[in-house]
């Protein structure tokens, strides 16, 4: 019966724990996918170059990201990871259309764990490509 109750337990912390750990922590891989498809294919045609992660180091990437004024302040970094932005790219890029329909606040976290894993004082510095 302990033994039941304990396995019962185990399982039940870890269903709760699983989601608030991943959220913790952001998956970057998830991330890395939607910076280089969204963020990066518009730097180069837009902004002239990719901007890369390793360009900056943590703080500075924290700071910006914090700040939220994308484009010397003309809009957001939220909202071109906002549901809204992908649902109005989804026909034409592949990355917008897969995560379609994660929630804001974890795509976010999901970009901003690949930025500050690849920074330049990050674990994996990197390039966007
Ligand atoms: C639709 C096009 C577009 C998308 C999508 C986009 N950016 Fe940008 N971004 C720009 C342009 C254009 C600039 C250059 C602005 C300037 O120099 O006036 C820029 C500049 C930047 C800069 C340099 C600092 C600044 O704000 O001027 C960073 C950092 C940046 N973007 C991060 C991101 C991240 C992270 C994403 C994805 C979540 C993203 N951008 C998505 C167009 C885009």
């Amino acid at each position: 019966m302990k033994l039941r109750n304990a396995l019962l337990s185990a399982v039940i912390f870890g269903l709760a724990a699983a989601p608030l750990v991943a959220r913790a922590e952001g998956d970057w891989k998830k991330g890395r996918i939607y910076f280089r498809m969204v963020c990066t294919a518009c730097h180069t045609d837009k902004a002239g170059a990719a901007i890369p992660p390793v360009g900056r180091t943590k703080a500075e990437w924290k700071a910006y990201l914090t700040a939220d004024k994308h484009a010397k302040g003309k809009d957001s970094v939220k909202y071109y990871v906002s549901q809204k932005y992908r649902e109005s790219i989804a026909d034409s890029n592949k990355a917008a259309a897969k995560f379609v329909s994660e929630p804001d606040a974890q795509l976010m976290e999901d970009v901003a764990a690949f930025i500050m894993r690849s920074a330049k004082d990050g674990e994996v510095p990197a390039s966007c490509n």
